[in-house]
């Protein structure tokens, strides 16, 4: 008996980034059976020879100690349902899946970032696991991310930037930067993705403080001018009185009946959800050519940023805890 923590043993070798498999094969009654394996390699070129192993204690072994075959699918990173699925115990992984059969009669799933097609040629002792080695007969690759699986949660891969270092985006000896200037970059996204909205305002004959004011009486409202003032300050577009005059005059927004605070009209709010509306089309139009993933992602480094650069005031969506 080993005297290692089998907790603390795991997690080390949870440092270890994998891909995820499903291997599949048939057994004596020629039924498809399959499961959940990181431990897939490569072995050799010539033959080509690809191993993994499966514990002792699982149901299926006996079907790929004796079905001669094996075929191997390398997941791709929106097929975690799958892994799932097939790492469930006594329960019918095929059920409602769609299959064929290929070498040696194994299952084919039809979804895959890789597929190898084998020929078991050896079985080792392994501890509590067997290992396979198998000859690839047949392979297919198809253009997509693979899924990770590390320290005991699925990941996706993701090539390191190989970007200008910081320091070096900006010469301010010459007054120049490059395209890697962090600050450049967010302005030009920032613009680039407010034009749809800006041509809209533009027709409305609406300017950015009055478009502000509309957008956080909307969401918030309503609000005294000093606190109009107070949450736009950040934007460089306090709405001067002048502003709040002309809006009032273009019946968008009123002054609640004891004239402290201002509201939008009917009117207001019907421009106002349009004006949203803009925006939430531009935002699918443009996210449409990201990933999920790569979006997530973007939306958390963004949200960190924001708190870094955070001059105080609460963000327009939490205006409801902040009253
Ligand atoms: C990401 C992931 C990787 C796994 N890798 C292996 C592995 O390499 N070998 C193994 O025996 N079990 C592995 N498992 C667990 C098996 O998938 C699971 O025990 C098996 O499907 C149980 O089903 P069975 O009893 O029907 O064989 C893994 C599970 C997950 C979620």
């Amino acid at each position: 008996m080993s005297t290692m923590d089998p907790k603390e043993f795991r997690n080390a070798l949870g440092q270890f980034a994998t891909g995820v498999t499903v291997i599949t094969t048939t057994d004596e009654e020629r039924a498809p059976v399959g499961v959940t394996a990181s431990s897939f390699n490569s072995v050799s070129l010539d033959p080509p020879l690809v191993l993994w192993s499966l514990a002792k204690n699982s149901g299926s072994l006996t079907a790929y100690q004796n079905s001669g075959h094996f075929c191997v699918h390398v997941l791709a990173s929106d097929h975690q349902d799958l892994s799932q699925r097939f790492a469930a115990r006594g329960t019918d992984k095929f059920a409602g899946l769609q299959w064929q059969a290929g070498e040696g009669g194994v299952p084919l799933l039809p979804d895959f970032a890789a597929q190898f097609q084998c020929k078991t040629t050896y079985q080792y002792e392994g501890g509590d696991h067997v290992i396979f080695v198998g000859e690839v007969l047949q392979y297919e690759t198809r253009d997509e991310k693979p899924l990770v699986f590390h320290a005991g949660s699925y990941a996706t891969a993701k090539a390191k930037a190989q970007g200008e270092p910081a320091g070096q985006a900006v010469d301010v000896t010459q007054g120049k930067f490059s395209n890697n200037f962090f600050l450049y970059l967010l302005s030009r996204a920032h613009f680039q993705a407010s034009a749809d909205l800006n041509r809209h305002l533009q027709d409305e004959l609406l300017n950015q403080s009055d478009y502000l004011t509309v957008t956080l009486l909307g969401l918030s409202g309503p609000l005294s001018y000093q606190d109009l003032s107070e949450r736009l300050q950040h934007t460089g577009h306090v709405p001067s009185p002048g502003t709040i005059k002309i809006l009032q005059d273009r019946s968008l927004i009123t002054e609640t009946p004891d004239g402290a605070q201002f509201a939008l009209t009917v009117k207001g709010r019907e421009l106002h959800v349009k004006l949203l509306a803009v925006s939430k089309a531009t935002e699918e139009r443009l996210l449409a050519n990201f990933a999920d993933d790569e979006v997530a992602e973007a939306r958390a480094f963004l949200q960190r940023f924001i708190e870094q650069s955070d001059p105080g005031v609460p963000p327009l969506w939490a205006a409801e805890e902040s009253k």
